[in-house]
């Protein structure tokens, strides 16, 4: 019926793309979907195509069939901290009006599973590499990592494609990854960030669902981003961590066994950072921070002076549940930017050349768009 249009123009054109793309790939049935999550929002990534776009669905009468979230857009919730030309601002606030419109909850943030988080064995239809990547591994919901476009037709049906991820046989081990002991010492003394491991073991296995053997010590999505943003994989299993590492186990034997080290990280942590004397700021919050690291971060600190800007980032969601906790951040002299990241916001309208952050993947595409970065594990930024 909603090939045939019956359910209107927007849905029969979603599905007949989503049925297209399956076919392509091999699936042989479609599943319900609960949640989406609408990756591929900002302004800046996607210009006047991807506005017009989102603008012809609305015109067509599209609205969302499940819960659907949606990632950073590239302005903050206050713009006074990023200032962008009044004709940048209107577009990228005629795209949140425009998902606003479709049924979509604006909670620009990159970390839906925060306050949507799905169940064990739930299809969803995520696109955002670090959001996917944790639902597969530490939340066992399914997904594959979605094209950003597909997101919104998904969301629009509530429907994806079997295939892949989605499915019993797509998640098995594909290889073991072992990470040695002095690496795992240097995380846990706070002499690298977990992110950095992650980017390593992704750029290493570059696709598949690794099996890793290695302890984390906190930072888990900062870890598992690092991972997305080197490689194509959407799942690992964590030992011990993931709701299926156990059932994976038996399937490990005659896979082929990977070792990262200490030089190994070291090594790739060149190719996308660089040491230099002073920083211009700090970041913090990729992905987005949470209202239990804002709070730990307003804890651990207590100086109101900072010679050298910090900027953390979250979602325009904890904006709005946890307004006092922003405030409280703000006084004590960090940049707060929630509903936005540094990559996809225009970087130009701020002046900033060099940067120090936790965030392996934020190093990655902050050094693509020119700007120095260099790593270090975030206890050493808020010291
Ligand atoms: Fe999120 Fe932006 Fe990083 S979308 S994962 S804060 S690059």
């Amino acid at each position: 019926m909603i090939l045939e249009g019956e359910e209107g123009e927007a849905k029969r054109i979603a599905l007949k793309t989503i049925v297209k793309v399956g076919e392509v790939l091999g699936a042989t049935r479609l599943v319900k979907l609960k949640r989406a999550h609408i990756s591929g929002i900002s302004y800046k990534n996607i210009g006047d195509e991807g506005l017009e776009f989102i603008r012809k669905l609305v015109e067509l009468n599209a609205n969302v069939a499940c819960r659907t979230t949606t990632n950073p857009s590239a302005i903050p919730v206050n713009t006074e901290y990023l200032p962008v030309s009044e004709d940048f601002e209107r577009r990228q606030k005629e795209i949140h009006s425009y998902l606003s419109t479709m049924g979509a909850e604006l909670t620009l943030s990159c970390i839906p599973y925060e306050y949507s988080p799905p169940s064990l064995g739930e299809q969803i239809g995520w696109g955002e590499s670090n959001a996917v990547l944790y639902a597969n591994t530490i939340l066992g919901a399914r997904t594959n990592r979605e094209a950003a476009p597909l997101t919104i037709l998904e969301a629009i049906v509530a429907r994806a494609p079997l295939i892949g991820l989605r499915t019993d046989e797509g998640r098995l081990p594909s290889c073991v990854v072992v990470v040695d002991k002095k690496l795992e010492s240097e995380m846990k003394n706070n002499k690298i960030a977990p992110s950095i491991v992650g980017y390593t073991i992704g750029r290493v296995v570059k696709n598949g669902v690794p099996f890793i053997k290695c302890k984390v010590y906190g930072y888990i999505k900062e870890f598992l981003a690092g991972i997305g943003a080197s490689s194509s994989i959407g799942m690992v299993h964590l030992d011990g961590i993931s709701p299926e590492a156990e059932k994976a186990t038996r399937h490990l034997r005659n896979l082929e066994k990977i070792t990262v080290d200490y030089k190994e990280v070291r090594e790739c942590e060149e190719l996308i950072t660089m040491s230099f004397e002073e920083a211009d700021a700090y970041l913090l919050g990729c992905p987005h921070l949470s209202p239990s690291e804002l709070k730990s971060i307003l804890m651990y600190s207590t100086s109101t002076h900072r010679d050298i800007s910090v900027i953390l980032t979250t979602s325009a969601w904890v904006y709005q549940k946890f307004k006092q906790l922003i405030d409280k951040l703000r006084k004590r002299g960090f940049i707060v930017l929630p509903g936005t990241c540094l990559v996809v916001a225009p970087l130009e309208n701020l002046d900033i050349k060099r940067i120090i952050t936790d965030s392996a993947k934020a190093a990655y595409y902050l050094s693509s768009q020119g700007l120095e970065v260099s790593i270090v594990p975030r206890e050493v930024i808020l010291k």
